[in-house]
């Protein structure tokens, strides 16, 4: 547990304490009038209209009170106007980890004027904890997922964004004036914009849980985007448009397009207009569309090991609010069977010869030099496409280890590699042993970095065969049934 959870947990605290004092009167809470919250008297609905900051923290808070079995509320930090950064999560363990099963995570509005995706978010949101227990497939999602939504990033920007406003700036940058989505250490280039409150809330956020997929929420154009944003390129990188290829490209272009191909129009690839380009199937590499520096996906994906891409999810930036159904009917399938992805490839636990968790072993699928690291439990989890692989293990103190598996359509992989120490004695020549020694220095650094990036096609063209036929049942009835 962490520090921000502590705020919610005062709160639902002080609502307990209300409601247990009346409870031998009525015994039925869900008829119960509550003076403080008035919450049990109205229907839980969500309006299509746009949810200012205060609008948002009270359906936040309303749900939270309202579904306390299936979310939790916290804040991870402040905007630089003091608004929460609010963070709900729905699952049916809303308030523990539960060992063995991915977190996963929604990030909206980090541009203050895309406001589409923040809407969507209070939409998604709604939609699942009013679903848990009667859908069977939302009800699996919930039962093994935790899904955290953060609806806004930006609230200070959206403050002063202006409904209607397609295009534009105004909004689109925090209260000092900084791009958010230009904000985050670089692994290509340095970055030496000011780290920001928000921004700084986010890493902190992300170095604590280990999030293993998720989507980053825009506007402005209708296309998945994956890493990497930035190339080490740099010398022509303004006259043109090469892909700056991660080892992960076929996993990244898959997920792309589990999201476009279940969205209304996505998998077209229509201009917005005709000074913009239009897009295979729906979805670009980052660079390819156009290098940025200080993106957020990158820094997920190379510091956290985790798997983001970026969803443009409408033209119009910040459309009027009669479009808002139109969103959430285009977006809703794509929303909940992009999460799902979580469920695919290799988890397990890294383990000592006595059964304990071995935490922050390093870990590498082999020939996708991005590692990642165990949580304290000793989990890992790798979303991996069919195929063999070797995981290659690595932890201080241990003797390294290489595992090969294979990953099928139908389900996740498990498997849990047990490491055994390397003896110590004084005098023994390291160098010459088992140990590890190429990179000992990075399985103490904060992030784990094996990754070196090669300009231009690379690594990855090994792995592309079958991006486009992952689709195949077996997946989508182990996940999916539900919308049928
Ligand atoms: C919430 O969970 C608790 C503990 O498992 C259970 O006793 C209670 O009935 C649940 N409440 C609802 C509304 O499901
Ligand atoms: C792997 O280890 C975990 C945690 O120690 C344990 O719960 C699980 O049963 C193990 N799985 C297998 C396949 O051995
Ligand atoms: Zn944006």
């Amino acid at each position: 547990m962490y520090g921000p959870i502590f705020l919610v947990v005062s709160i639902l605290g002080a609502f307990h304490e209300t409601t247990a004092a009346s409870q031998h009167i009525n015994k039925d809470l869900s008829n119960q009038y509550n003076a403080r919250f008035h919450v049990y008297e109205e229907p839980y609905s969500i309006d299509f209209t746009y949810h200012n900051y205060d609008q948002m923290s009270r359906f936040l808070r309303t749900t939270s009170l309202r579904f306390q079995n299936l979310t939790a509320l916290y804040s991870i930090g402040k905007s630089v106007k003091g608004r929460d950064l609010w963070v709900m999560v729905v699952s049916s363990s809303p308030y523990e980890h539960m060992i063995g099963k991915p977190d996963v995570k929604y990030v909206a509005n980090i541009h203050g004027n895309e406001a589409v995706g923040r809407e969507l978010m209070l939409h998604l949101i709604h939609f699942l904890v009013t679903n848990y227990g009667s859908d069977p497939y939302i009800t699996w999602l919930l039962d093994n997922t935790r899904i955290h939504i953060l609806p806004s990033m930006n609230p200070d920007g959206f403050e002063v964004s202006k409904e209607g406003y397609c295009e534009g700036g105004q909004g689109r940058y925090n209260a000092r004036g900084f791009d958010l989505n230009r904000n985050f250490p670089d692994y290509f280039k340095q970055n030496n914009k000011k780290s920001q409150p928000e921004t700084e809330a986010v890493k902190e956020w992300v170095s604590k849980i280990q999030f293993v997929l998720s989507g980053s929420l825009h506007g402005g154009a209708l296309v998945a985007s994956y890493p990497f944003d930035n190339t080490p390129n740099s010398l022509f990188q303004s006259y043109t448009s090469a892909p700056s290829i991660s080892p992960d490209d076929d996993v990244f272009q898959h997920l792309s397009l589990i999201y476009s191909r279940n969205h209304g129009s996505m998998y077209q690839g229509l201009p917005c207009s005709p000074s913009q380009p239009g897009f295979k199937n729906g979805i670009t590499n980052g660079a390819q569309w156009y290098p940025l520096t200080g993106g957020m996906q990158d820094f997920n994906y190379v510091w956290n090991g985790c798997m983001e891409i970026t969803l443009e999810l409408s033209c119009c930036k910040y459309p009027p609010a009669s479009d808002l159904q139109f969103y959430w009917d285009e977006n809703r399938v794509a929303l909940i069977k992009f999460l799902a992805e979580a469920h695919r490839g290799i988890r397990g636990f890294v383990i000592d010869e006595n059964g304990n968790p071995i935490e922050r072993a390093s870990i590498k699928v082999k020939s996708r030099d991005v590692s990642f690291l165990t949580t304290k439990y000793g989990e890992f989890w790798r979303i991996l496409l069919p195929g063999m692989y070797k995981l290659e293990v690595y932890a201080n103190g241990y003797l390294p280890r290489d595992v090969e598996f294979r990953v099928v359509e139908q389900h996740p992989t498990y498997i849990n590699v047990t490491l055994y120490r390397a003896s110590r004695h004084p005098g023994e020549d390291e160098a010459g042993s088992n140990f590890y020694n190429g990179n000992r220095d990075h399985v103490n650094r904060d992030h784990v970095i094996h990754f070196r990036p090669h300009s231009g096609a690379n690594a990855a063209s090994e792995a592309n065969n079958g991006i486009f036929s992952s689709l195949s049942n077996g997946f989508n009835s182990f996940v999916s049934n539900w919308f049928g």
